[in-house]
């Protein structure tokens, strides 16, 4: 039994409906249920036995105690954490309290619940803490990408609790022995994302004809990789990753925010075609996030090298999948617009709820 944290946000759902369609073991999922939570992603596992959905917050250590005592899980997957930018410059609180303080009371209980283990299972145990590229800082147009030994310099308060959270994990390695692994991944998209993220706000502003907000020039830049290929890596290291190492996972796809909005209006045209004429009419340029970060790009030879781990999709075909499945599931984002997913469980399977 593995225990994954914030299953039930875009990459840890992806996560926990790969992990389940290729393996029979069973998954804890911890998941507090904040804005960025949505049982409904995870609709097609409700009645199957080898998810249990716990309804939880991170930093109850009781909780987490207790978690760990009764299932005893051979490993975590830390996805849990206050992940949009924007939000951590209006309300920085709440990222440092999941982040930080979560990561560190998941740490305590994992490292109390590995200590007490019996020696074969104390040298199977892994903890892998799921980070960001953010944490490296921003690059200049002709800096090499971000490389595993790259200083952090984090700039939002987001990449700034993470970076936090990633130093947490490396000392409790180093000063308790604690089997960790660190992956820093660039920007994902795919199925399932909140639409408050770029790639997801575009897409559903655009089919409702709304503006599509490009902060500052629309010239910075970032690596993506489709959701997908990031849960393959992190499957990857948690398998046969090096004890205490950290991995950069990225898709060697560099892109400007403007080409992807115009990436995305092309495609939109192509597949559901407006009356008024090219989505691209709807672009409009707004106010700069502040200390926007120009330039992320990731340098993923050592995850290569020694796992021999590749992306399967490319931009270009994990883009259209996207798009795609945004068209075909339009409920997913009615329910998401209109506040529905919050009930969705009580809606839908009411007294079936897994207990907390
Ligand atoms: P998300 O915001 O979509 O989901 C976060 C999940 O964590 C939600 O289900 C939320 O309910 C849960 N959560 C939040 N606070 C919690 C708490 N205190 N206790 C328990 N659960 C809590 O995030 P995401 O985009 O899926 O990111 C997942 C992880 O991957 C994060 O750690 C993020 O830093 C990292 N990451 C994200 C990206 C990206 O592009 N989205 C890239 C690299 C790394
Ligand atoms: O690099 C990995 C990180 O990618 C993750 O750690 C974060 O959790 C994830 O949110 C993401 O952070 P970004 O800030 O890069 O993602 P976001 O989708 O918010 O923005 C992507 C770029 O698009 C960024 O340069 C800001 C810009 N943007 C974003 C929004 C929401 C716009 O121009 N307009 C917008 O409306």
């Amino acid at each position: 039994m593995i225990l994954v944290t914030g299953g039930a946000g875009f990459i840890g759902a992806n996560f926990v409906l790969d992990w389940l369609q290729g393996s029979e073991e069973p998954v804890i999922n911890l998941d507090a249920l904040t804005y960025a939570g949505n049982r409904e992603t995870l609709a097609r596992l409700e009645g199957d036995a080898r998810h249990l959905f716990v309804h939880g917050d991170i930093c109850d250590r009781a909780l987490v105690e207790r978690l760990f005592a009764e299932y005893k899980p051979r490993a975590v997957v830390h996805f849990a954490a206050e992940s949009h930018v924007d939000r951590s410059i209006h309300g920085p609180g709440a990222f440092v309290r999941t982040n930080v303080d979560g990561t560190f009371t998941l740490l305590e209980a994992a490292r109390a619940h590995w200590s007490a283990l019996p020696a074969g299972e104390r040298e199977a145990f892994r903890f892998l803490h799921v980070s960001t590229d953010e944490v490296y800082g921003s690059l200049g147009p002709n800096d090499p990408a971000f490389t595993e030994t790259k200083a952090y310099e984090p700039n939002s308060p987001y990449s700034a609790s993470k970076a936090a959270s990633d130093h947490l994990v490396r000392a409790w390695h180093h000063t308790y022995g604690l089997p960790v692994l660190t992956t820093n991944c660039s920007n994902n998209y795919g199925p399932y994302q909140f639409p408050e993220k770029l790639i997801p706000l575009m897409i559903v502003n655009a089919l409702a004809g709304k503006p599509l907000p490009i902060y500052g020039d629309g010239q910075n830049v970032r690596d993506w990789l489709y959701v997908g290929d990031h849960c393959s890596a992190i499957r990857e290291v948690l398998a046969r990753g090096r004890l205490g190492e950290t991995y950069n996972v990225g898709g060697w796809n560099e892109m400007a925010n403007l080409e992807i909005v115009h990436t995305l209006c092309a495609l939109l045209d192509e597949l559901r075609p407006s009356a008024a004429g090219s989505h691209a009419r709807l672009i409009t340029y707004v106010k700069d996030r502040p200390g926007h970060d120009r330039r992320y790009a990731i340098d993923a030879r050592k995850i290569e090298r020694e796992l021999g781990w590749r992306p399967a999709e490319t931009f270009q075909s994990g883009i259209r999948k996207t798009v795609r499945w945004y068209l075909d599931n339009p409920a997913w984002i009615a329910n998401v617009q209109s506040g529905a997913y919050r009930d969705w469980v009580a809606r839908n399977y009411a007294g079936r709820e897994a207990r907390a």
